[in-house]
């Protein structure tokens, strides 16, 4: 891939080389997971004690299943999707009434500020679009519970079709009449669970995407789930990266197996890319902001949610 300009190699691995750099960007690239919206009340999957997977022996026990992500499975699903909807239920997927984070708004503002390439995202909470960023600058990589199909007759229920369907009964189902009976298919939330397909255009929007983006900014992510947690190791090599998390991520090779996933390179006496922010992600945008001199931008915007 093209190397980016020379504006786009930073000095030194510090906040404020990123925070300078950031202000010749124009292709940001934006990856982001279940941590940034748990300041929204929306628990995460992996934290211990409060993560979704550490909150589901209960549908383990009653329907005999090995691992938390198996309610997630498309193979169960079509089998039974009375797991799933118990859980969604229980979720309060998809939830209205949650808003958005400092960090939804921070990608908001890069958006506003013409700097976003695009936010990948692998939530399914739709709080993104809930800022005004525009959908073609926010790619939902795991889908979204914004509408539903049948499984039978591929009908398509709309956002409040489906939270209605999914509320309403033991399992979404299809309501389309077909010569007068209702089909009575099952509804599957359009998110993309284990075993299912990505999005078809994903894999060549990232690739275009990763050689064009002249700063990658990952944040809330525990980069478990691929393909994503490729896109770290696919950027230019020159390119910096800035992690924003709770912990440090992928800096230990020996913990990977699969080659396919990312190392940063935190620690590395000749590290010249990698930056890492930790601690609380809305604590650590706040700080970036005000380096950045946009936090009065921001401070507003999340005033007005
Ligand atoms: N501040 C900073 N970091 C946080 C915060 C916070 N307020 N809340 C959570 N985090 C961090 C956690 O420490 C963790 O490293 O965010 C990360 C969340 O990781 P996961 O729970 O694994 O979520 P995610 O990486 O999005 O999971 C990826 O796994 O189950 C599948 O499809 C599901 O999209 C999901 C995928």
């Amino acid at each position: 891939p093209p190397e980016p300009s020379p504006t786009s190699l930073i000095k030194c691995a510090t906040v404020d080389a990123i925070a300078s750099h950031l202000k010749n960007c124009k292709n940001v690239l934006v990856l982001t997971g279940a941590g940034i919206s748990t300041s929204a009340g929306i628990p995460d999957f992996r934290t211990p004690g409060s993560g979704v997977y550490d909150n589901v022996q209960k549908y383990l026990d009653k329907y005999h299943l090995q691992s938390a992500q198996k309610l997630f499975s498309y193979e169960l699903f079509q089998q039974d999707p009375e797991p799933f909807y118990a859980l969604a239920r229980e979720m309060k997927y998809p939830n209205a009434n949650v808003k958005p984070t400092i960090a939804h708004h921070f990608i908001k503002l890069l958006s506003d500020k013409g700097v976003l390439l695009r936010n990948y995202t692998q939530n399914i909470d739709m709080l993104q679009s809930q800022t005004g960023i525009p959908d073609n600058k926010v790619f939902e990589v795991h889908g979204s519970f914004r509408s539903g199909t049948c499984m039978k007759c591929a009908a398509k229920l709309d956002k409040t079709q489906l939270k209605e369907a999914i509320f309403c009964g033991e399992v979404a189902k299809c309501m389309v009449s077909v010569e007068g009976n209702a089909c009575g298919g099952v509804i599957k939330p359009d998110i993309v669970m284990f075993g299912e397909a990505l999005p078809q255009d994903y894999l060549c929007t990232i690739s275009k995407d990763e050689d064009k983006c002249d700063l990658l900014v990952v944040m809330g992510t525990s980069l478990q789930v691929a393909p994503v947690n490729k896109i770290p190791n696919s950027v230019p090599s020159s390119t910096p990266r800035l992690l924003i998390n709770r912990e440090k991520v992928c800096t230990n090779p020996e913990t990977y197996t699969h080659m396919s996933a990312p190392l940063f390179f935190f620690d590395h006496p000749d590290n010249k890319t990698d930056v890492f922010m930790g601690g609380d992600i809305d604590s650590s945008l706040t700080e970036l902001a005000k380096k950045l001199g946009w936090w009065e931008e921001l401070e507003k915007m999340v005033g007005e949610k």
